[in-house]
Order: structure tokens, then sequence, then C-alpha cells
């Protein structure tokens, strides 16, 4: 949420910031801003809009300058404006800031400081700290990183923070609680970011920076502290992500591209886990913990939206093979309402970015009670990761596209084994149906392909036929109906549709009102235990004159039959069944954005990674 970028060395600041913004659009694109030290003044360029309007409407000025920090802006505080872009100056000119993030206590700050007689420009927090940090500065006549130590300590809520200082005209002041922050190394340079897509092009080696950590950076020195002013020193990591991964290779958006990729990268989130010649599952963050396993009496899942999706997907397969109680949880919710955590509780977390903060929150309140976290995410280093216990990665690779969807894949097959490891820990599987699962699991990659070979064209035809519907329902039972979830999430994220995901048989009371000869149902009713079922709730529909489209398994004439429209998806077992009758869905949901002419990309208030509450 929002996106924040900074250089300084040797190159030309501007354009390696304005493009490090384009990669990281995906956090927030209410508006974008970049600040420039211009050696007797700061340069600030900012605009509402995307970063290609900021782009055109700086690209009139000179922007020579060797150092600069930019910003992409989910708006929380104050609306998509001029006005509220950052980067903000301070009220004095001499400083410029970026932040990511909330300032919880704004209001009082603001207060004290109006008081003192400061204005404001814009209606942000942002602002605030800005200001408050330079009030300190100059009533107690430190130094700004003494200033920004004594005002982070009076903060709270959650912030990545970028400063330039009119009078130090090499330096990035950078500080973080709550949001990402990654300093990239180079020789005589330093990368600052999000996340690390902005510095790929120029260096592997980074670090991430903690919370409550101070970086001061220059192009031949990066000093890190605590708020305590002890010094730290900086953990290089390298990473492991070509740039080409961040790239759109040729498809006409990053959403159909990770469509398309999803063969592949469900075939690495089983690589080295999945061994059918030995018929065994191996992960060692789950083996790490298999004490607390045996012992747990519940297993709680924490997420938010698509990632809870996948967790619900792991309530029905985990309960069906593992025989333990497992609750899965909004963790929004979750962190709010005081619930009962014990040590002998597990936790499992799911997240695509490791950064989602209601998410990092309920884990932080859960571990402090003594509960052992386990998490489930996609990108390595991110906050989630590294304050778990134990955890194992997606391995999906970098997601552009705002909407989840080989993130969402990697977390089922994921969690497809993780429910088999534990299975086999707890001793409630058969060798019989342990080694069938595994061998399904290992087919899926395949099965994925043939969907994607065979099935784009009728999609596309019945994503023209449906796009001006102006709503939709989702229909799935067991363990497909994670997916019908899943299903109407996509469409409304990426055509602005008004859908609903319903347990099919749950239709009957409420959404049923809903149907008439206008409104698309689309079933998930591949083959299963809850087939005859769904098959009656198809035919309830129809004689209510709703259209129905449904994703069936290959060779079911009946289901078929009954729909108005149906796509085709390989049979498989139906404890795996939501990784293949997710693609169609996906599918229908992207070209629907396309035909009603949605960025899909980016669509409407959305942001990829949601660090605010
Ligand atoms: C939907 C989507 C969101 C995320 C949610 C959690 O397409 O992407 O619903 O799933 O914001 O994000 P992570 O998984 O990063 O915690």
């Amino acid at each position: 949420m929002c996106g924040i970028v900074g250089y300084t060395g040797y190159r030309q600041a501007y354009p390696i910031v304005l493009e490090g913004l384009k990669k990281l659009e995906y956090r927030g694109y209410d508006s974008a801003g970049i600040a420039l030290h211009k050696g007797d003044s700061l340069a600030v360029y900012k605009k509402e809009g995307k970063v290609s309007v900021l782009e055109n409407f700086a690209s009139i000025y000179d922007k020579t300058s060797n150092i600069g920090i930019g910003h992409t802006r989910w708006a929380t505080h104050g609306e998509p404006s001029d006005r509220n872009s950052h980067p903000h100056v301070s009220a004095s000119g001499n400083l410029a800031m970026i932040h990511n993030g909330i300032i919880e206590n704004y209001g009082q700050l603001k207060s004290e400081l109006l008081d003192k007689g400061y204005t404001f420009l814009s209606d942000t927090d942002s602002e605030v700290l800005l200001n408050f940090i330079e009030y300190i500065k100059t009533n107690n006549e430190c130094t700004l990183e003494e200033a920004m130590r004594i005002a982070l300590k009076r903060v709270s809520g959650a912030y990545v923070i970028l400063l330039i200082d009119q009078d130090y005209p090499d330096t990035i002041f950078a500080a973080r609680k709550g949001s990402p922050l990654v300093i990239g190394i180079g020789k005589g340079e330093h990368f600052l970011g999000s996340d690390a897509s902005p510095m790929l092009e120029f260096t592997k080696e980074v670090v991430y920076i903690n919370d409550y950590e101070l970086a001061i950076v220059r192009p031949d020195e990066l000093i890190l502290k605590n708020l305590g002013n002890e010094r730290i020193t900086p953990y290089v990591q390298k990473l492991d992500i070509e740039l080409a991964a961040i790239e759109k290779g040729g498809f006409d958006h990053f959403m159909l591209k990770e469509i398309f990729e999803q063969p592949k990268t469900i075939f690495d989130s089983l690589r080295g886990r999945l061994d059918l010649d030995k018929s065994s599952v191996t992960l060692s963050g789950i083996e790490a913990i298999e004490d607390k396993i045996k012992q747990a009496r519940r297993i709680i899942i924490v997420a938010c939206g698509t990632s809870w999706h996948a967790g619900l997907m792991a309530e029905y397969v985990i309960e069906e093979l593992c025989r333990i109680n497992v609750e899965v949880e909004y963790a929004s919710e979750f962190r709010y309402r005081n619930p009962i955590i014990t040590k002998e509780d597990v936790i499992i977390a799911i997240s695509q970015s490791g950064e989602t903060a209601d998410t990092l929150v309920a884990l932080e309140n859960a571990k402090e009670q003594g509960a052992t976290i386990f998490g489930l995410v996609n990108v390595v280093g991110s906050s989630i990761a590294r304050i778990s216990h134990a955890g194992a990665y997606t391995h999906a690779g970098p997601e552009i596209g705002v909407a989840s969807t080989k993130a969402y894949t990697a977390q089922l097959a994921v969690l497809q084994l993780i429910a088999l490891k534990i299975a086999k820990i707890k001793g409630t599987i058969s060798d019989e149906r342990f080694n069938t699962l595994l061998l399904d699991l290992a087919e899926v990659p395949e099965k994925v392909d043939f969907i994607l070979n065979n099935q784009v064209e009728n999609i596309q035809r019945i994503a023209s036929k449906y796009s001006g519907a102006q709503d939709a329902l989702f229909l799935g039972r067991g363990f497909n109906f994670p997916t019908a979830l899943e299903g109407a999430l996509k469409l409304k994220e990426i055509s602005y549709i008004h859908a609903e995901g319903y347990p099919a048989a749950e239709m009957k009371h409420g959404p049923i009102a809903l149907v008439d000869e206008n409104l698309p149902v689309i079933f998930v009713a591949t083959k299963d235990s809850y087939h005859d079922k769904i098959i009656s709730n198809m035919q309830e529909i129809k004689a209510r004159k709703g259209k129905v489209i449904a994703i069936v398994s290959e060779g079911d004439e009946i289901a078929s039959s009954l729909a108005d429209d149906f796509i085709v998806v390989p049979n498989c077992n139906e404890v795996i069944a939501p990784l293949l009758a997710v693609i169609p869905l996906q599918l229908l949901s992207y070209y629907i954005g396309i035909e009603r002419g949605v960025d899909v990309d980016k669509p409407r208030n959305l942001a990829k990674s949601v660090t605010v509450e």
C-alpha cells in the first residue's frame, strides 16, 4: 500500500526513481510524485493519477540530480489530489518526505503543531509527521537524524519514511515500522524500495530493514541504527529473482501472464517437496514444529482476501485428511476480537505479500500469547516470513497483477502438501490414499496446462456473452465452495460487476430472490461427492430462468447439458479439484474485465499490498 523508491549515487536519480515507481505501481495508483535534491533547492514534482501522468507533467523540467525519492500513493488520509500527493515539503522548505503507512495519532500531533502556529497544505497524516520532525529539529537544535528518533518515539501507527534534507545533498534518511523497506547495495550507489523490484536491474544484494530501525544512506555508506542510536550491522542478502520475472514477457497484462504461468508456478511450489519415488512430502517448516502439531488441539488459519479463500480450502482439506479442528479467521477480525489463544495453538498465516498489516498484527498478538506461528508467504524475506517460527514459501515468483492468481494456486498447492504432511504425522491417512493424492497433485501442472491450451477461446466467447451483466452469483459446494468465493472476488475486482459467492445449497436461503433471466449463475460443478446435490441446485436456477454457466469435469454430460454455457476441466480427485476449477474463473474474470475496458492490472481503489488496517 503506497510504493516508495529512493536513489543516491552517481547516476541520474530521476529515471531510476520513475522506473522504480512504475514497478511499484501495483501498491497504489491514486497519485505519484518525486523529489530531487538540486544543490541549492529541493525540487518536487507530483500529480494525481498514475505514474504516467507524473511522467508527462515532469517532462518539461530539468531533473538533473543524483539523489531522489519517489512515491506512488494509495490514499488513506485525504482524497487523491495533487496537494495530497507525496513528497510533502516541510514548512521551512528544507525537508521533503514520502511515507507509506498510517500515523494513527496524527490528530494529536497536528493540534500540537497548530498551537505552535504551523499551517498545512494537505489533509494527510504524512505532512503532520514531517512537520513534527522539523519542529523537533528546530526546537531542539539537533540533527535531522536525532529529530527523527525523537519524533518516531512519539508516533503510533505504521510507517516507512524517506526524507531528503536541503543541508545534506547526498543523503537519504529512512525509517521503518510496520511497512516494508529494502535497501539495495551498489558500488558507489544505494537504492531504496518498498520491495526489491526497482533495484533488480542494478543489484542483487539487499538489506531488509527491520521495525524501529533508522537508515542513513549515502552513495558509499549505509549506516543502520535503532531508535536508541545504537549501530546495527546490516545483514546483506542475495536476491534470487530475475528481472524477466517482473516484466510482461509479451502478454498484454501481468494478470494474463500470471494466469498462464500457473503450470510452472504450481510445479515450482511442489518441487523438492513432493517425491513420488519415495512416496513422501518434505516440508522442513512443518517438520520443525512437528511436536507442536502433535500436541495441537486445533489449527487456526489467519489471512485476508484471496489468501483467506486459500485458508478456507485448507480447512476442508486438513479436517478431511488430518481429523484436527481447523478455524479460519479474517485477520482483521481476529486481531481485535480478543480471541482465546493458547500455547497449544498452531497458527497458519497465509499471505502473498507477507506484509498485510492485519495479518501481521494478528500474528504478533498470537505469538505474544504463546501460539506457534507457521507462515505461508510468497515474498521472500517479508515481515510475516520473518516473524514466523517456521514456514514455507509458495515460490510463485513476483505477482504484479493486483488481483491474485498464481499466488493463490501456489498457496493451494502448498496447503495440500501441508495437509498430507500433517496427516502422515498424525497417522490419519492410509498409505493408499496418501499415494493417490500425491500422484494427483503431481499431475496438476499438466492439467492446468490442458485448461489453458483448450478452453481460452470458449471462455472468451462466454466472457463476451455475459460482459454486460450487472450482477453474478458463484455457487460451489464442499472443497469447491472456497472456489466460488474466489471466483466472485476476482470478477468484482477486475470487472466491477457485483458478484456474490455462496455455498450452492445456501442460495435457497436468500440469494435465489435475485435470480431472473438476466442473472448469470456460475456453478463450480466438478465431479465430487456432492455432484448430485449441485445438479439439483442447477435445476433450481434453471427453473427460475437464471443463466447457468458451469465448470464441469471432462465427460460430464449431465452438468454440461443443463448449463447454458460450460467450461471443461480435467478429472481429478475432489480434494485437489480447487486447483483446477479456479483457472477458468480467473480467465473468465480477466476477459470480462477486458471487454468492459477495465485496467485489469490496476483496478480502481485497490492496492496489492495492504499495509494499513
Ligand atoms: C485479491 C487479492 C487480495 C489479497 C489480500 C491479502 O485478488 O489479491 O484479496 O489476497 O489483500 O493479501 P496478502 O495475500 O498479500 O496478505
